[in-house]
C-alpha cells in the first residue's frame, strides 16, 4: 500500500513545473507527492512556491526546504495535489479523514488545477463508506450534533488518543456522519451548508477533474 501511495505521489509531481505556485495536500499519500517536490527543489533546482493545506504539512514542506506562503498571500494556486478517502464514479469525493478538510478545500477552491491521488481501494460507485467529516464551531456543536442523530447520521465525535475531542488546525471540532450509501450528495452538501455553526464539511463535489490511481495493474488516470 506504502508503495502504490508512493508511485501516485512521484507521478503527481510530474505534473509541477518550476514557476509554479502549488498547493500541498494532507495525508500519508498526499505526504509522498511533497517528499517528491522536496527532492526536486533540492536536486533538480526546482522553483516553486508552496500553499499547504495543515500544520502538518507546512512542518514536511519548511524541513525539505520547499518555500511557502499562505493562501492569502497569493494571487492564484497553479496546481493543488491532494489526496481523499473515497470516490465516486462522477468523481465526487470524501476528504477529512486527516481532519484537514477546511483548509484543503480553502486552498482547492482557489486552484487552478486540481488532482487527486489515491490507490484503487479508495474508488466506489456510491459514497458513503467512508464517513462524511464535519467541522463545527465549538459554541452550539452539541446541538449540532442532536440535529445529525435526529436525521439519522450517526453522528460520531473525532476523539483524540486520549478521548478529547480533536481540535482541528482552524481550533474547531469534527463531527463524522456514517451515512451507508449517500445517493445525492449534492443535496447532503446543500444540507450541511445551511446548517449554522457548520463551517465546512468533506464532501468535495464536482471539484476535481483529474484522479491519478495506482493499483496492482500499475497507475491510471481518470479524467
Ligand atoms: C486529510 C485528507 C486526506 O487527503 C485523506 O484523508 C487521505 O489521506 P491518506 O492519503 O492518508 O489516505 O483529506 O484531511
Amino acid at each position: 500500500m506504502e508503495n502504490l501511495k508512493k508511485q501516485v505521489g512521484i507521478k503527481a509531481a510530474e505534473f509541477v513545473k518550476s514557476g509554479m505556485i502549488v498547493g500541498l495536500g494532507t495525508g500519508s499519500t498526499a505526504a509522498f507527492f511533497v517528499e517528491e517536490l522536496g527532492r526536486r527543489v533540492r536536486e533538480e533546482k526546482l522553483e516553486i512556491i508552496g500553499v499547504t493545506t495543515s500544520n502538518v504539512t507546512s512542518e514536511q514542506a519548511k524541513a525539505l526546504g520547499i518555500p511557502l506562503r499562505s493562501i492569502d498571500e497569493v494571487d492564484h494556486v497553479d496546481l493543488t495535489v491532494d489526496g481523499a478517502d473515497e470516490i465516486d464514479a462522477q468523481l465526487n469525493g470524501i476528504k477529512g479523514g486527516g481532519a484537514a478538510l477546511l483548509m484543503e478545500k480553502i486552498v482547492a477552491t482557489y486552484s487552478k488545477d486540481y488532482i487527486w491521488i489515491v490507490d484503487e481501494s479508495k474508488l466506489s460507485e456510491k459514497l458513503g463508506s467512508f464517513m462524511v467529516p464535519v467541522e463545527v464551531i465549538p459554541y452550539g456543536a452539541e446541538q449540532i450534533f442532536r440535529k445529525f442523530e435526529a436525521a439519522g447520521y450517526a453522528p460520531t465525535w473525532r476523539l483524540t488518543d486520549t478521548a478529547e475531542k480533536l481540535l482541528t488546525d482552524m481550533h474547531h471540532w469534527i463531527i463524522d456522519l456514517h451515512i451507508s450509501k449517500i445517493s445525492e450528495p449534492e443535496e447532503l452538501a446543500r444540507t450541511l451548508d445551511l446548517t449554522v455553526g457548520v463551517v465546512e464539511h468533506g464532501l468535495f463535489n464536482n471539484m476535481v477533474k483529474k484522479v491519478i490511481v495506482a493499483g496492482a495493474d500499475g497507475i491510471k488516470i481518470i479524467e
